[in-house]
């Protein structure tokens, strides 16, 4: 780890800053919202001297979602929620600005720990996760379940005295959490009765699900597999695994771009759903033999297993979305294939399985973060001015919560759209008085 100004960071090249700063401030242009609330937090310092870790995607993005938490007087550190989505750039960019980062794109997974103990070793107050890792470790360390821990952590926390563990685990307020496979953890750590501390589930907010989950991941989940394949959709068959938020975006963005779009699904009403927004639904082992193109988006385990590799057809290609490297079963497909893994462009690897060959991307990580840069900017806006105002909230309200995962305020949640629109021009009419009294009543019948 090196030091600058006084802080720790472990990043790749700082010589790569300048680059950085130019990237960070081309998403700035693109993020009015979050642009207001830090320009507000300035004035008004509402988080000022609270320690913040952040475990994100580190892209030019979650940089803006930094600078916005510094403005407000937080003191920051940052670390990867994935080894493959670091922007390098950014990363070193950030360190110029007296955050300490800990993210190296590429880093193996004991790196990848490490950076995560330097997140938690800073003493966090207010924990940001996407994936839940930073709230899952704190949580194996207050139940002293170190065998559970990744083997980087276990041998930290054999060195921390019991003081210094209480004071990692109790010195939190409270925690935020960007994705689905994070609040589907929280939940039912909350189910088993051991969550310690109130978590706000961002991922909830309308103006993050359904944007970031539907448009955001719908075209850079695309974006990332065009950049890695430079593969033509038009007249290709793409099956699209889930129907959730992300999956319906990445559906009907493919068919736009002219693909023939499967759907498969495990839920009736998302099945329901998909076949008459016009998708061919079927299950996987019927599409397997069908799809050119398939792509995970269902936060489930092995959703694409032997038997369906050993169904695909010589050439079809095979990415995921969805938060976790499971939804693929990747053991099983090394498993059956006679030769590979062969490096043909980057994060494009090819097995061949039965003489045919079965091309795998970014061994079955968030395409749309390895190979592209994650979500446009615009999008990411409304999903970090969720963010900076749920770390404002918890700072606020944070004793006054149980240990449980709440919503942000629903007020909080129109705001940031009432922004959104204000950013685009956009206006809309208010109810009249007598609209008013006509919605809340239920004796004006006609
Ligand atoms: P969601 O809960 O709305 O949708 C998931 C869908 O997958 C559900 O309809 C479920 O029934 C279906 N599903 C579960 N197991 C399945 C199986 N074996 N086969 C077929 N379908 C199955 O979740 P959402 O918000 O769409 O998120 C999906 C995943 O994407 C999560 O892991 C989430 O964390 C991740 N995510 C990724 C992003 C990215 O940047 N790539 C951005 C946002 C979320």
């Amino acid at each position: 780890m090196s030091q600058t100004k006084a802080i720790e960071y472990d990043v790749a090249d700082m010589s790569l800053a300048d680059e950085g700063c130019l990237r960070v401030q081309w998403a700035e242009r693109f993020m009015p919202v979050l642009r207001q609330i830090r320009e507000r937090f300035a004035e008004e310092r509402p988080l000022e001297g609270l320690r913040v870790a952040a475990c994100l995607h580190v892209t030019t993005e979650t940089a803006n979602l930094m600078l916005t938490l510094q403005a407000g007087g937080a003191d920051t550190v940052l670390c990867a929620s994935n080894p493959l989505s670091t922007q390098d750039p950014v990363a070193a960019y950030l360190v110029t600005k007296g955050i300490g980062v800990f993210a190296v794109k590429g880093e193996n997974d004991d790196r990848y720990y490490e950076h995560i103990r330097a997140a938690l070793e800073y003493r966090p107050q207010i924990t940001m996760d996407d994936g839940a890792d930073l709230v899952g470790s704190l949580h194996m360390l207050a139940l002293q379940r170190y065998d559970d821990l990744a083997p980087v952590l276990r041998s930290w926390s054999t060195k921390l005295s019991e003081a210094e563990r209480v004071e990692v685990v109790e010195g939190v307020l409270g925690s935020t959490e960007e994705t689905t496979t994070g609040i589907i953890r929280l939940r039912a750590m909350a189910a088993d009765g051991i969550l310690r501390f109130p978590v706000i589930a961002v991922n909830d907010s309308y103006t993050k699900h359904l944007f970031d989950n539907r448009y955001g991941t719908g075209q850079s989940t695309l974006d990332g597999i065009l950049r890695a394949t430079n593969m033509l959709l038009a007249g290709a068959t793409v099956v699209v695994s889930g129907y959730g938020w992300c999956g319906r975006g990445v559906a009907t963005r493919a068919r736009g771009a002219g693909a023939n779009v499967i759907v498969t699904e495990v839920d009736a009403l998302r099945a329901l759903e998909a076949t008459m927004d016009g998708f061919r639904v079927m299950p996987m082992h019927e599409a397997a033999p069908l799809g050119d193109l398939f792509i995970t988006l269902t936060g489930d385990i092995r959703v694409i297993r032997e038997a369906d590799f050993l169904a695909m057809k010589d050439g079809a290609i095979v990415a995921n979305s969805g938060h976790f490297d499971v939804e693929i079963d990747i053991p099983a497909l090394e498993r059956v294939s006679d030769s590979g893994p062969l490096q043909l462009r980057p994060l494009v690897e090819e097995y061949v399985v039965n003489g045919k060959r079965v091309v795998l991307l970014a061994r079955g990580r968030l395409i749309n973060l390895a190979s592209a840069e994650g979500h446009p900017a615009s999008v990411m806006d409304m999903s970090f001015a969720n963010q900076a105002l749920a770390a404002e909230y918890l700072r606020r309200m944070g004793s006054t919560l149980t240990a449980d995962v709440h919503r942000i305020p629903a007020e909080l949640d129109q705001e940031i759209a009432r922004l959104k629109l204000a950013s685009m021009s956009i206006e809309i009419d208010t109810l009249t008085e007598e609209q008013e009294r006509y919605l809340s009543s239920w004796d004006q019948g006609t």
